[in-house]
């Protein structure tokens, strides 16, 4: 007797051998039909019960939602629509669920709306959906490191509490160890941190980008993979208050460079589903094209999932500057006939979403990489081109997301990089270390950062930001 995973049997070959599979009941029909799921795969196993010769009290309690414990041979199936079943010998009932209350309940088998589900985050793996959609993710999450580590990066463990605002945007949750009922002050009123756990203030990351510069400068190639924390009040299908961020970091390397990783990276890793991840794409899939049948013919898809994936890895990224994305965005139909909320006047306008989406999805119908943006609307790090004016930074705008990936070439130059900062008023006692890597064998380097949940909505053909991450954490929004 083996206990095995219900993926794993739903491909054995071993008829009229006994196994014992573990799992949730997804439906319970005729006395008879168990269909059995485990998360191991959206695929449920026919688990066929005696019911003859099985107590009735018994048969009551294998109910939707129940976790139970099945022992009975493999037996090739006689029925449509599986190749194997489970013939029942024995059924324990690990955990009950009472089907008055699971009525109450997303794990009730009808349509839920995503919205419903959100409210039940803590079931909702439990649906096909959101099991196809967390299998994903991990997938994802795994051909991520394999990626890197099958280049020699190494992974950058950097801070989750720390003292500096990477982006400079002050949207950062505080970090506190003080009585916020009675915090101690200063002579002048303020409240003293100096009193405070670290003995000053901090912050949740927004980014580990600088931190992983300081590692890219002694281990050459390195990569973050952590949550990072953005209090921006934007109430979107594309933001979360709490995201994961993948930040590869890179010596010797120039924004051409930074632009053919991250572009190879996207590759790898849209590949890697497409080939691991089969059975929940043709799910997620299926789901869109029904979806799509609910809405008028312009607002359908034009692809499908898996076509849209491959369209990915199969095309080049176009390339362009932000100077060439003005003149087109000022040159097109919805600027001409102000339909953008934003319209485009001049050059140095900060790209909305609706200006990246046209790029992406009217003008060019492929993945763009806008480089070269004016520098007051950038970083302070980012590396200043001979025009004065620009910055060596690039976005990458997926079709259906807009910004996945946002990066730069490093402004190296110390003098440089001090004059950006007193510029923007940022203090050098801040970032001290940060300008130490300039003082002390600095080099050319770049790096990107990759917004795991808009990757993941992408792979998954998902509409909301909320609904690829397991917990969602948005303005007014932290249950669970
Ligand atoms: O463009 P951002 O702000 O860039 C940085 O943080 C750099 N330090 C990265 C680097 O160069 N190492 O963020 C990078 C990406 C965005 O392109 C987007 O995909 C994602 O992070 N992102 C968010 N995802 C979900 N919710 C939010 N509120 C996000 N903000 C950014
Ligand atoms: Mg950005």
């Amino acid at each position: 007797m083996t206990y095995i995973s219900i993926v794993d049997i739903l491909q054995s070959d071993a008829i009229h051998q006994e196994f014992t599979v573990k799992g949730w009941v997804r439906s319970f029909r005729a006395n008879q039909f168990v269909a059995l799921n485990d998360g191991s795969t959206i695929k449920n196993l026919q688990c066929v019960v005696d019911f003859e010769n099985t107590d009735d009290t018994l048969l009551k309690r294998i109910t939707t939602g129940s976790a139970i414990i099945i022992t009975g041979s493999l037996e090739e199936s006689q029925g449509a629509g599986q190749r194997v079943e489970i013939k029942v010998k024995n059924i324990e009932i690990a955990g009950d669920a009472d089907p008055e209350e699971v009525k109450l309940t997303i794990l009730s088998p009808k349509r839920h709306t995503l919205e419903k589900l959100r409210e039940q985050a803590h079931l909702r793996v439990r649906t096909n959906t959101f099991g196809a959609i967390m299998r994903m993710r991990s997938k994802l999450s795994f051909a991520i490191h394999q990626y890197f580590n099958e280049r020699g990066f190494y992974q950058a463990h950097t801070p989750i509490i720390t003292g500096s605002d990477a982006e400079g945007a002050g949207e950062m949750f505080q970090v506190t160890g003080l009585n916020l009922k009675n915090t101690p002050k200063t002579e002048n009123g303020a409240v003293d941190y100096s009193q405070d756990f670290f003995g000053k203030e901090t912050n949740l990351t927004v980014s580990g980008q600088l931190e992983a510069e300081t590692y890219a400068l002694g281990l050459g190639k390195v990569y973050t993979f952590g949550p990072t924390f953005r209090a921006e009040n934007s109430n979107t299908s594309r933001h979360l208050a709490e995201f994961w961020m993948i930040e590869p970091e890179v010596a010797f390397c120039d924004l051409d460079g930074n632009m053919d990783l991250a572009e190879d990276f996207i590759k790898y890793v849209i590949q890697y589903v497409l080939e691991n991840c089969q059975d929940d794409l043709e799910f997620l899939e299926n789901r869109l094209i029904q979806e799509d049948k609910s809405k008028p013919q312009a607002e359908r898809a034009t692809m499908t999932l898996r076509d849209k994936l491959k369209f990915v890895v199969d095309n080049n990224f176009k390339r362009v500057s932000y100077t060439e994305a003005i003149d087109i965005l000022r040159n097109s139909k919805p600027n001409k006939k102000k339909k953008f909320k934003y319209l485009i006047n001049e050059w140095g306008a900060d790209l909305q979403s609706e200006h990246e989406r046209y790029l992406v999805e009217k003008h060019f119908e492929c993945p763009v990489i806008l480089f070269d943006y004016p520098a007051n609307i950038k970083a302070f790090y980012m590396r200043l081109n001979e025009d004065g004016k620009t910055v060596r930074a690039m976005d990458i705008l997926f079709p259906g997301i807009g910004e996945i990936v946002g990066g730069s070439q490093r402004e190296e130059r110390l003098d440089v990089l001090k004059e950006k900062m007193a510029a923007l008023d940022i203090p050098e006692e801040e970032l001290w270390w940060y300008l130490d890597t300039r003082k002390f064998g600095t080099c050319v380097h770049s790096g990107f950062g990759l917004g795991f949940e808009r990757l993941v909505l992408f792979a998954t053909g998902m509409g909301n930001i909320r609904d690829v991450i397991p917990y969602p954490r948005f303005p007014g929004h932290a249950e669970f």
